[in-house]
């Protein structure tokens, strides 16, 4: 199997002696309540008095500050100071901001991770083990009765979109800059953007080249989203929207044009393995040799860094328990495969955009 080198040293042999090992068990048996105590510590502000402090504070001086019982600030920094978030000086009995309290104040990854666990994903993955035997999305119920998350991103509660879209946006925004060469280094004059969702990947385009016209293809209630936030702005009359349902095989690509290029951006990982065939194969019907298909993906075995898979293995189970409850982050092999079962091949494969995005460029066999 494909891993990155930094991936093969950290997967393939254990590391961690005895100790290290039972602390990282109990670390996982007190998962739940490791995340709760440092996503309040941040919440109520203690992590970022501790930062702004020269001296560090006392418990005393904490409670003080943020108006919290002197019972919660002693258990939060009690469990804090285990966790490894906070530093205490037993001589003064002040508490200082350690280097992992810093990372997660300041690290946007980071940010944009835990308001997705808390918001979208935390009550959902109580019910991961339906979700696991059933192939459902069993967590998404609490939410609405939709079949899968897509379906009712538009009505879901402002705070959970707010963190839904600020995962989704952070990632593929990184990334983008970098993809516009790629896909421009071969002058499309139309690109069909397909799950495009509020459009900011079309108006990156239409904005980095004056004469391209983008088509977005997307479920029909989002096409409504993203017409109401590409409004107004530059280049958004060479936006057209498309509504289709991709999980419906009965659902053709748009066939009133040639497209030069076909662009897929944290879009397959929304599909199980034979949707994707499916989907993949209907582009390749409006595909002809000289149009390409680009697929920009996080495969968890092209990641540099070590957390940077830990973080998209895990995602894999926001999939399975919310989402949809067949797909995943893939592996570049699977999808590579998956491609070539839908009669096109991989030509080139792009490495390292932005928060660890590939493109996989493909083409008709
Ligand atoms: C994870 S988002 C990716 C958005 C964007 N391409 C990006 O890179 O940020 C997936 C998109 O696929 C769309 N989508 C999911 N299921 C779909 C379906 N069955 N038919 C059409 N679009 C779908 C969603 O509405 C959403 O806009």
């Amino acid at each position: 199997m494909h891993l990155t080198p930094v991936l093969k040293e950290a997967y393939c042999k254990e590391r961690l002696s005895a100790r290290e090992a039972q602390a990282k068990a109990e670390w996982i048996a007190w998962g739940p309540v490791v995340f709760q105590v440092c996503r309040l510590m941040k919440k109520f502000g203690v992590l970022e008095l501790l930062r702004n402090s020269d001296d560090g504070m006392t418990e005393a001086e904490i409670a003080e500050a943020t108006g919290l019982s002197g019972y919660a600030v002693k258990v939060m920094l009690e469990a804090s100071l285990c966790i490894g978030t906070v530093l205490l000086d037993p001589e003064s009995d002040r508490y200082s901001l350690s280097k992992t309290g810093w990372f997660l104040i300041t690290d946007p990854a980071t940010n944009v991770n835990m308001d997705f666990n808390h918001d979208v994903n935390y009550e959902g993955w109580f019910h991961l083990e339906e979700s696991l035997k059933e192939g459902r999305p069993a967590g998404l119920e609490h939410f609405g009765p939709w079949p899968t998350v897509y379906e009712g991103l538009s009505q879901l509660p402002s705070q959970v979109q707010k963190s839904w879209f600020g995962f989704d946006h952070f990632y593929s925004d990184s990334s983008f800059r970098q993809a516009l060469e790629i896909v421009f280094a071969n002058h499309p004059r139309t690109l069909l953007d397909v799950g495009g969702n509020t459009g900011r990947w079309a108006l990156q385009c239409v904005k980095y080249d004056s004469d391209v016209r983008v088509t977005i293809v997307d479920l029909p209630q989002q096409l409504e989203m993203m017409r109401r936030d590409t409004a107004g702005k530059t280049g958004a009359d060479r936006i057209d929207g498309y509504g289709m349902n991709l999980l419906d095989p009965a659902q053709d690509f748009p066939a009133d044009k040639r497209y030069d290029a076909i662009w897929m951006s944290q879009f397959l990982d929304c599909f199980g393995e034979d949707e994707i065939v499916g989907i993949v194969s209907r582009a390749a019907k409006i595909m002809d040799e000289e149009s390409r298909l680009y697929i920009m993906e996080t495969f968890w075995d092209r990641q540099r860094f070590e957390p940077a898979a830990f973080c998209l293995t895990m995602t894999s189970l926001y999939f399975t328990a919310i989402a949809n409850g067949n797909s995943k982050m893939y592996h570049s092999e699977d999808m590579a495969r998956l491609v070539g079962k839908a009669h096109l091949e991989v030509e080139t494969i792009h490495d390292n955009l932005g928060q660890g995005h590939s493109i996989m460029v493909c083409r008709k066999k």
